[in-house]
């Protein structure tokens, strides 16, 4: 018994503690260490934040939060853990088994494995340059955050193994592919929470299953052969989530409106602070780019939703229009365009919209959004993937494309497409004028629109 699991036998709850999850019925907590992580004021901030940001304005079920996610992933790891030391314990260091004494290890690393994340991440991120995988290492290794004087207690080195855990840089790659590889408990959770929340059957597949047949193998993660059609069910899954779900063209419009509006009032902070009505506040450090980690712990979803209702007064016409739009879900409209098309069709829309009267900065954008389903192991490939295996009774290890033909028809493949996004009053601009009055760039316009609600051929190049 290593020190870390000593500490840990001394800390076990005389009691089980259970949260009710929707998902998973119950969560159950049998550490003290686990408890007090959730009751860290950094974790708890995650109740705040939403998990799947605009999708809500699509699915509007999907208001679920990243502190909910987290105990999901903290609850399908704990579970396999508890089958691998009842099932799998190593008997010697040669047996590539697992290592029991890496339980509270893993388990702390599932719980805050999004951490650092902050509201709306992705787009805050490219506005304010923010780092949300940096902030989980900064969260988890910094002496002034709760999280971390818990985790101390486990040793000084403990917190720098937690995070070394995420950042996969750990050297039991097992520990490592329990939450990140190409099925993790961090994807099983995401998928089925929010299928659940989002109201569709798409991401639902056999966690049960799974989790039957998922072991420890020659120093890896791998999967009984039995469960081949499960895991297959997983990876379809998947890419049915991000092509209905994740990729909606609605939720992407809205967080371009979001991006702008971001962008516009990083501006106006900048340029014209004195005309601004609603105090900088807590986003000072932000625009003024001199921020700390306590000002980024002070963010969540509803600090900057009071900011976007302030702004709506606002005598900066965009600013106020902005925040509207975001407000009240008037979503960009967008056209399905693809590398070739793509710079000709925006020139023509940067001048239709400058004549209509809007910026192009703040009213023309990009999003494009790509997923790789499932890949093989490829050397010499950067971004190469530790493929998913399946173990044989006889111990021959197989890897999944090479006998699940659905999942051969989707590996290696990447899914998703280019859109540009603008105000729909463009549209009702265009719509109005008689067709043999059309110039170029408005006939350009209006025929991409009309190409992708009528041809089949440019729906099927959207997906391949
Ligand atoms: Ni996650």
């Amino acid at each position: 018994m290593n020190r870390i699991e000593a500490l840990a036998q001394k800390e076990k709850l005389s009691r089980e503690k259970v949260f009710r999850d929707p998902v998973h019925d119950y969560i159950h907590i049998q550490d003290q260490m686990i408890l007090d992580l959730i009751d860290t004021k950094e974790f708890q901030r995650l109740r705040r934040i939403k998990q799947l940001g605009t999708s809500s304005y699509t699915f509007h079920g999907a208001e679920h939060s990243r502190f909910n996610h987290s105990l999901g992933v903290y609850e399908i790891t704990r579970r396999i853990v508890d089958k691998f030391a009842r099932s799998y314990a190593s008997q010697d260091p040669y047996d590539g088994l697992w290592q029991t004494q890496e339980r509270m290890l893993v388990l702390c690393a599932a719980l805050l494995h999004d951490i650092g994340h902050g509201p709306f991440s992705h787009t805050f991120e490219q506005i304010f340059h923010t780092d949300h995988e940096a902030l989980t290492q900064a969260i988890i290794t910094s002496p002034e955050t709760e999280i971390n004087r818990v985790l101390r207690r486990f040793g000084d080195e403990f917190p720098l193994k937690v995070a070394s855990v995420i950042n996969k840089t750990y050297e039991n790659k097992q520990v490592v592919q329990l939450i990140s590889s190409q099925l993790d408990a961090d994807r099983m959770d995401y998928l089925l929470r929010d299928a659940y929340y989002a109201g569709v059957s798409y991401g639902t597949f056999d966690i049960t299953r799974i989790l039957r047949v998922i072991r420890p193998f020659n120093k890896q993660i791998a999967f009984d052969f039995s469960g081949m059609h499960a895991v297959e069910d997983y990876i379809i899954s998947r890419y049915q989530m991000y092509m209905q779900v994740y990729f909606h063209p609605v939720s992407r419009g809205m967080e371009e409106v979001l991006q702008s509006l971001l962008a516009r009032a990083k501006h106006c902070y900048l340029n014209h602070p004195d005309k601004m009505k609603t105090p900088i506040g807590l986003l000072e450090p932000f625009l003024m780019n001199k921020w700390q980690l306590q000002d980024y712990l002070s963010l969540d979803d509803t600090i900057l939703s009071s900011y976007f209702t302030h702004w709506l007064r606002e005598d900066d016409a965009i600013l106020a229009d902005l925040a509207y739009r975001f407000l009240n879900r008037k979503s960009f409209k967008s056209i399905l365009t693809n590398n070739d098309e793509k710079n000709q069709l925006e020139i023509a829309l940067r001048n239709e919209l400058f004549k209509a009267g809007f910026d192009p900065k703040y009213y023309l954008s990009e999003n494009s959004s790509f997923d790789l389903p499932y890949d093989y192991y490829r050397p010499n490939h950067s971004n190469s993937k530790i493929q998913i295996e399946l173990v044989t009774k006889t111990g021959q290890v197989v890897e999944l494309s090479q006998v699940s033909a659905l999942v051969h028809s989707l590996a290696g493949k990447t899914n998703g497409d280019h859109r540009l996004y603008f105000p729909r009053e463009l549209f009702e601009f265009l719509y109005q004028i008689p067709a043999d009055q059309l110039n170029e760039d408005q006939r350009m316009i209006l025929v991409a629109h009309a190409n992708e609600r009528n041809d089949v051929t440019h729906i099927q190049q959207r997906l391949f």
